[in-house]
């Protein structure tokens, strides 16, 4: 058994430690928000915080994240009340929604570490999560609408 503690639950998960950490979040503690895209952290569909950083959660194996504080989407708040959270629903954000819980994970270590992100550091920042339905421009306005927000 490995011990991970999840968005501030502990779990043991009967899973190789080698096991990518997207399928023992989504099959094991089942926790669906985490989505898969490629599979070879090209599209950052997957990404979660792991120890307060982004990771792409489908080549990282579970044995790095022992120790380690794991949050998902689930776990950004337990009612939907970060402030990227809602300026993403302000601002109308998703289309199909395949790649937001990446995106709003990615978007929340940014904040983070830049209270007051420019257009050019929200590109850098956000360029390598893909969105296949293009919500680019109201992700970026989202997301300045989050750090006026206070960013939490
Ligand atoms: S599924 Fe992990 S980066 Fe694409
Ligand atoms: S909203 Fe469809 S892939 Fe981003």
């Amino acid at each position: 058994m490995t011990k991970l503690s999840v968005n501030r639950k502990q779990y043991d998960v009967d899973a190789d430690p080698n096991t990518p950490l997207l399928w023992v979040i989504r099959d094991d503690i089942g926790l669906t928000g985490t989505k898969f895209g490629c599979g070879v952290a090209q599209c950052g569909a997957c990404t979660v915080h792991v120890g307060g950083e982004a990771k792409r959660s489908c080549v990282t194996p579970m044995k790095a994240a022992v120790g380690k504080e794991i949050t998902t989407i689930e776990g950004l708040s337990p009612d939907a009340t970060h402030a990227l959270q809602k300026a993403w629903i302000a601002e109308d954000v998703p289309q199909c929604g395949y790649c937001q819980s990446g995106q709003i994970m990615s978007a929340a270590i940014l904040l983070q570490q830049n209270k007051k992100p420019t257009d050019t550091d929200i590109d850098q920042a956000m360029s390598g999560v893909i969105c296949r339905c293009g919500t680019y421009n109201r992700i970026r306005s989202a997301i300045k609408l989050a750090a006026i927000n206070g960013g939490k």
